[in-house]
């Protein structure tokens, strides 16, 4: 038989293009392709793009140009561009770049196999009627007790700064009995954990067999899945944070206690010109009501430093609203002005300012990750390993709190899930003991 032929591909941006990548994997390895770790090795190459903002998008050309070599050394390689980026530039991207032999944007990923068969170049960024999910093979390479499971893609909701309903299109919600059929099909093959992911994953409205079904009620059907043990979802909007989803946090023993809810600033007059369509005092609002459901939840939230307007009173009404609600991590990027999109015909903040402010909220959700992170010592909390760690004996999972947790444990195996004491925190992970 002859080798297979192998595949490397390169991810960039959210855990959806993680998601993407991995069903795009399985969808060429029915065509014969196995992963490589090394593009020199490689039949062909999937960069799978991010177009969120400049610098993500940057990358796609210098890692092209580092690519001419190595299709000069062997012709027959295909080079191929996935992602945001795919869908935003299609056809510009191969007159730019003579070397990419393919450009398939994220509905499309049901027709990479047939389109890497073909010769001469190929560009897809239509998004079609059915989804590409249904047309996707069955995930039967998965490894490892965690899994990403994308139900809902695309965003109805034109914030001013945002590419996604651009590039991602409208929402659209896959059908409940198709998730459950791929969540079983997980736990299968070994996953005791399950993120939900979505663009806007709490705007689910799925088809179920007992009518519409929103993101709580495919919680709580996922929830029925024998050995399925912990569930997550990201990312959510504040405005679709409904009362039965909250209350499923406080009822729902497998709903992690960790929940990412970008907020991108606390000053109402930048939240308007953002097109957010909710206030500061909305935010936390919301966050008192998610707390009374389930107390120890760390929250995590997005945001956009230097967003066109922005005054010293808007940064400072978002460091106000940060020490408010006590982050157990955030992430934070400075406003980059995207093409098409309404916030960037505006005229763009001196770019000092914006190193300013962005330095002065790192500094401070910093010291209130590592905060959250020191209220966990002696803490008692699960901890699902999911490799072992550097040095021998030792294995490293996640904790319910989303945390990394090293635990010395010789005998302990990956997919386990234990109780742990967390006798310490160190840079950016805990240490602790296991119980059982
Ligand atoms: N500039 C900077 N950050 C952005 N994000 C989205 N668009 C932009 C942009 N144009 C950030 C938001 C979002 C996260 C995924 O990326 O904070 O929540
Ligand atoms: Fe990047 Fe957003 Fe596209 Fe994800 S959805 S790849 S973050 S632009």
């Amino acid at each position: 038989m002859a080798d297979p032929k192998k595949l490397f591909i390169k991810t960039y941006g959210c855990q959806m293009n993680v998601y993407d990548s991995e069903r795009m994997a399985e969808a060429m390895g029915a065509d014969g392709y196995v992963l490589t770790e090394a593009a020199e090795d490689a039949d062909m190459v999937l960069i799978n793009t991010c177009h969120i903002r400049e610098k993500a998008s940057e990358k796609l050309f210098s890692d092209l140009g580092r690519l001419k070599p190595l299709k000069q050394a062997k012709p027959g390689l295909k080079i191929g561009v996935a992602g945001c980026v795919a869908q935003a530039e299609g056809d510009e991207i191969l007159r730019r770049m003579p070397l990419v032999d393919l450009v398939v944007g994220p509905q499309a990923y049901h027709r990479l196999p047939e389109m890497a068969r073909s010769t001469g170049q190929q560009v897809d960024t239509d998004f079609p009627v059915e989804m590409k999910f249904d047309r996707l093979p069955e995930r039967k390479t998965h490894r490892g007790p965690t899994a990403f499971l994308t139900v809902q893609e695309g965003c109805d909701k034109f914030c001013a700064f945002c590419v996604v309903p651009y590039t991602r299109g409208a929402e659209v919600s896959r059908p409940v009995d198709r998730i459950l059929t791929e969540a079983r099909g997980l736990v299968e093959r070994g996953v005791r954990d399950i993120t939900l992911l979505g663009q806007n994953v709490n705007a689910y409205h799925g088809a179920g067999q007992n009518g519409d079904y929103g993101l709580a009620r495919l919680l709580r059907e996922m929830a029925g899945i024998d050995g399925l043990e912990r569930l997550r979802y990201t990312t959510s909007h504040p405005n679709d944070m409904d009362d039965d989803l909250i209350a499923a946090h406080g009822d729902l023993p497998q709903l992690m206690p960790y929940l990412h809810l970008p907020v991108q600033s606390g000053s109402d007059r930048i939240l308007k010109a953002m097109n957010r369509k909710h206030s500061a005092a909305d935010y936390l609002h919301l966050v008192e009501r998610i707390r009374a459901a389930r107390p120890d939840i760390l929250l995590s939230s997005d945001f956009i430093v230097g967003f066109p307007g922005e005054t010293d009173e808007d940064h400072a009404a978002t460091l106000d609203l940060i020490r408010a609600v006590g982050f157990g991590a955030a992430f934070s990027f400075k406003y980059s002005a995207r093409p098409g999109t309404p916030a960037a015909e505006k005229p763009e903040l001196p770019e000092d300012i914006t190193n300013a402010r962005l330095y002065e909220l790192q500094a401070l959700v910093t010291s209130q990750q590592r905060a959250a992170q020191e209220a966990m010592v002696g803490r008692e909390v699960g901890v699902l390993y999911e490799k072992p760690g550097r040095t021998a004996g030792q294995m490293v999972g996640k904790s319910d709190h989303l945390h990394a947790v090293h635990v010395d444990d010789p005998t302990g195996k990956v997919g386990e899930l234990v109780r742990v004491r967390i006798s310490a925190a160190v840079t950016n992970s805990l240490a602790g003991e296991r119980l059982n």
